[in-house]
């Protein structure tokens, strides 16, 4: 399951309190909330009263009465059968006898799962779509293609909501790509993952004059906060946060793997893992493709792109796709002189030459990743073979060029 579960513990002694920390301190998706109390969260872990069964019980009944989509996971040191009964009753699904099994918790975590999953009109509203950028190596251009794809959308579809995440923890720059302020982001929100909602994330996002948001990694000049700790799981929640809040967000992870960017590659509904056909990147393309597959990802899941190709390069793309066992999904034309004038000025590939060939290729791109097939020259064009075929690959945003301006 993506997205994560917010938990309150109502537990009597420290002990109990204790063993649910240690239970869900595994599993990643369930966040363990410190206020805002048990009618606020997904599931309330709660030890019941052993003298007094009844006011546990009728303290949940007011509760789920109220709220009647919360989840209650009832523990106790004897199982009465009355008070299971009448636990039951008011629609408590989980009860775990005392000391709690691991095994058994799992398993009631995952039947929980599987009835949230089935939950009409789950927490997000949006269903955004979060598309994670990987580079190989730093240098290679994965800012450019992150910032100047989500640009591109938000510049084809104007109803759309586009936030870009800065997730380059320690060498961030994408403000530089939209002339904005260094300010506050990610490593803001996380400080208190229990204060997260979409509210606070708001107010820690930067806005473009395209209105294209941008999350900053919150990283300040080499003064900044960099040896504080990011707690784990904090980009899953963030992510999950934003999804609901924006039709698509556009991860930049850079081109390190640490623990955040390992949770939006995980989090992601599609990777895009950038190169470019330079031996050093090409290898450690490889290698991020192969720790991708150990981890169970589908090979749909992860596209390759190429940066900076020209046709001479036809040959070493050929070799590079036998050693990725897959073929490259998108190739960037090679064009340095636009996309550094591009950066120098802080001004997106759409505003800064919107008829170039490069900035048509990103619209292309984008058009195909909101889905819009009839103005996608290279699909417009016709069956697979010709699909996959380098020129479409390659070309297709200065065919589809035409139809971007009329
Ligand atoms: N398609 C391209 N053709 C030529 N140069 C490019 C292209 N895309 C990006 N670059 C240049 O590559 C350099 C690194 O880009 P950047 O996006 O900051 O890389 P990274 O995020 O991988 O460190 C910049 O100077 C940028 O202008
Ligand atoms: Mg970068």
């Amino acid at each position: 399951m993506s997205g994560f579960v917010t938990v309150w513990l109502e537990c009597r002694s420290d002990s109990v309190r204790r063993m649910f920390e240690e239970l869900l301190a595994s599993h990643r998706a369930f966040l363990i909330k410190q206020s805002g109390g048990p009618a606020t969260v997904d599931v309330v872990c709660v030890e019941l009263d052993e003298i007094n069964p009844e006011r546990t019980l009728a303290s949940m009944k007011g509760l789920l009465e109220k709220n009647p989509a919360l989840e209650v996971f009832l523990t106790g040191g004897r199982t009465d059968s009355q008070v299971m009964l009448e636990a039951f009753r008011i629609g408590i699904k989980e009860f775990l006898p005392q000391p709690i099994n691991r095994k058994e918790f799992d398993a009631a975590l995952s039947r929980l799962k599987d009835r949230l999953m089935s939950k009409a009109g789950n927490r997000s509203a949006k269903g955004g779509k979060i598309i994670a950028f990987l580079g190989a190596k730093g240098g290679i251009g994965t800012s450019t293609l992150a910032v100047n794809l989500a640009m591109s959308l938000r510049q084809l579809k104007q109803a759309k909501q586009v936030a870009l995440v800065d997730l380059n923890l320690d060498d961030s720059d994408l403000p530089l790509f939209l002339d904005l302020q260094p300010g506050k982001g990610f490593r803001d929100l996380v400080r208190d993952l229990s204060r997260m909602d979409a509210t606070f994330v708001q107010s820690l996002m930067s806005k473009h004059e395209s209105d294209l948001h941008l999350l900053q990694s919150g990283l300040t000049g080499t003064e900044g906060p960099t040896g504080e700790a990011i707690p784990g799981g904090a980009a899953l929640h963030t992510l999950d946060v934003m999804r609901s809040m924006y039709d698509h967000v556009f991860v930049d992870c850079g081109h390190t793997l640490n623990p955040e960017t390992r949770e939006a590659l995980d989090f992601a509904s599609m990777v895009v893992l950038v190169t470019t056909l330079s031996l050093p990147a090409i290898r450690r393309a490889k290698q991020f493709l192969q720790v991708m597959r150990n981890a169970g990802f589908d090979r749909d899941k992860v596209t390759i792109v190429v940066n900076r190709y020209q046709s001479s390069d036809a040959e070493l793309l050929q070799h590079a796709e036998e050693l990725f066992e897959q073929k490259v999904g998108w190739l960037v034309p090679n064009d340095y002189q636009m996309a550094s004038s591009s950066l120098n000025k802080g001004e997106p590939l759409t505003v800064h030459a919107p008829r170039a060939a490069l900035t048509q290729w990103y619209l292309a791109q984008a058009a195909s990743l909101a889905g819009d097939k009839s103005v996608n020259a290279v699909e417009a064009g016709g069956g697979s073979e010709q699909k996959s075929s380098l020129f479409s690959r390659y070309w297709g945003g200065l065919t589809f060029s035409a139809k971007a301006r009329g």
